[in-house]
């Protein structure tokens, strides 16, 4: 990798363009996952000179880099002005930060509400099973217990009552999405912060996927519930810019009603020789590359630009939708109500995974979703602007890769893995046994580009085995190159 002399620029450049040949396509609204791309001409160079720009600025200190301060600012008061807050409103006092991601959002939501009660010896959260799993994460890392709520199969949102009824004296945050990313289904916000704010505990919307186009698709007359600071108990909201603002990667925000809510979110240290530190994110130093990316994307899009890409996307969602009802033996999981598309099979002749790596073979890129508690296995499209102009191929190759599915069959897994999925436990799992099984399934050499067996092996399997092997997996990938 250290080149003796170094190498010149130019070499360099053609050896990251090799290496990202080898990635899905980020553009051109094949891939519905993992990436957000508005096909708006000129946006990517802008957004690159803005990172260029800022990229060796250090978040760190404000007071040495008021850039920064400023852009953060002028980003929050976008975000709180699109959800409810701002001059005017009830939710006036609104703050926020940026964040590097919604992961790091909920993180610090959840530090923030567990912080604010230090007399609790076991805080704890309630969050609906639908909610993302970062909010476990949060739990882990920060000593908090989840409690989780089930979802209805049939409407895939929990009940309220069943929120009101997990809350306890220890619990200091509520959560709830907006919309969930499995199946984009809103959450019953205003009964679940009612249920919140009558307990006295903080409610968090997590509007991290969907937050900063529900706005949009409300002003395009999509009946969109209310979910953001007008909602009484709402106490903060997060919304990933690099996801429907269209942001190159790295930013979110994560806004509070006001600013005594916020307070706890802080770290500060000032026992020790170095500068005194005070954090209102989880990394100290951060770049300003996002942040002027983002701020550079926002500026440029604006607010007609954005309501154009929601246009563009829901009706990229409802031809996408209609395909997959024009499919004999494939059912929406839910009807659309925000930008996913998530379906599953009725026909058990119709393996899912298959369809998956069918679809892929043509050129779509879908993402799998395994079986969880009553909810069958599903595939889930994340839809942006930039489906809207391939959609048309969408439905001949998906009644094509149905057709190629069912010709295949369903995957049958040798008897001795499907025992070895529903019989291990985590803690049997053995090094050998990992090597086994990753050869068994084509894992040791990279990624197989047929993923059907690898996804049937793990819907199989309970989560905390699927939890296992995949760390196995990934840690088989993750060698260093000397
Ligand atoms: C609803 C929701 N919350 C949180 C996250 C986590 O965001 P990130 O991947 O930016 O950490 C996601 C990501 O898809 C999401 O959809």
């Amino acid at each position: 990798m250290i080149d003796e002399d170094g190498v010149p620029a130019e070499r360099v450049l053609a050896e990251l363009r090799e290496l990202r040949a080898l990635d899905r396509p980020t553009h051109g609204g094949r891939l519905f996952a993992y990436v957000y791309d508005p096909a708006v001409p000129g946006l990517d160079e802008l957004a690159a000179a803005a990172h260029a720009g800022s990229a060796h600025v250090n978040g760190l200190d404000p007071t040495a880099f008021p850039s920064l301060l400023a852009m953060e600012n002028a980003l929050v008061g976008a975000a709180a002005r699109l959800l409810g807050g701002g001059p005017g409103t009830t939710a006036a006092e609104v703050v926020g930060s940026i964040t590097s991601g919604g992961t790091e959002s909920l993180i610090l939501a959840v530090k923030a509400a567990r912080d604010a009660r230090p007399e609790l010896t076991g805080p704890r959260i309630v969050v609906p099973a639908s909610g993302h799993a970062a909010f476990a994460k949060a739990a882990h890392l920060l000593g908090v217990t989840l409690d989780t709520v089930p979802v209805d199969p049939r409407t895939l949102r929990p009940a309220a009552a069943d929120v009101a009824a997990a809350i306890r004296p220890e619990t200091v945050l509520v959560a709830c999405s907006a919309p969930s990313y499995a199946h984009g289904v809103i959450d019953p916000v205003a009964e679940i912060a009612a249920a919140a704010a009558a307990a006295g505990v903080r409610c968090h919307v997590d509007a991290c996927f969907g937050g900063w186009t529900l706005p949009y698709l409300r002003r395009l007359g999509v009946p969109v519930p209310p979910f953001d600071f007008a909602v009484d108990g709402v106490t903060s909201i997060s919304v990933d810019l690099h996801k429907y603002a269209y942001a190159p990667k790295g930013v979110s925000v994560l806004l509070h009603r006001d600013p005594a809510l916020r307070a706890p979110q802080y770290f500060a240290y000032a026992d020790w020789p170095g500068y005194t530190m005070v954090n209102p994110v989880l990394a100290s130093t951060r770049s300003g590359g996002p942040i002027a990316a983002a701020y550079a994307t926002l500026r440029h899009l604006g607010d007609a630009g954005y309501l154009r890409l929601a246009a563009a996307t829901r009706d990229a969602v409802t031809a996408l939708a209609g395909a997959v009802r024009g499919v004999d033996g494939l059912r929406l999981m839910a009807e659309p109500e925000s930008t996913v598309v998530c379906f599953t099979a009725t026909d058990p002749e119709l393996d899912l995974f298959v369809l998956v790596d069918e679809l892929t073979a043509r050129g779509w890129h879908t993402q799998p979703q395994l079986r969880y508690a009553d909810l069958p296995s599903s595939v889930h499209l994340t839809v942006t602007a930039s489906v809207a102009p391939r959609v048309a191929e969408f439905g001949p190759d998906l009644t094509a890769a149905v057709a190629a599915a069912r010709a295949a069959g369903p995957v049958r897994l040798p008897a001795e893995l499907r025992a070895l999925a529903t019989a291990l436990t985590p803690q049997a799992l053995t090094p050998e046994l990992v090597a086994g099984l990753a050869a068994g399934l084509g894992l040791d050499g990279g990624v197989p580009e047929r993923m059907a067996v690898v996804n049937t092996l793990l819907d199989a399997a309970p989560p905390a085995l699927r939890e296992r092997l995949l760390i196995e997996f990934v840690s088989l990938l993750q060698r260093p190159r000397w």
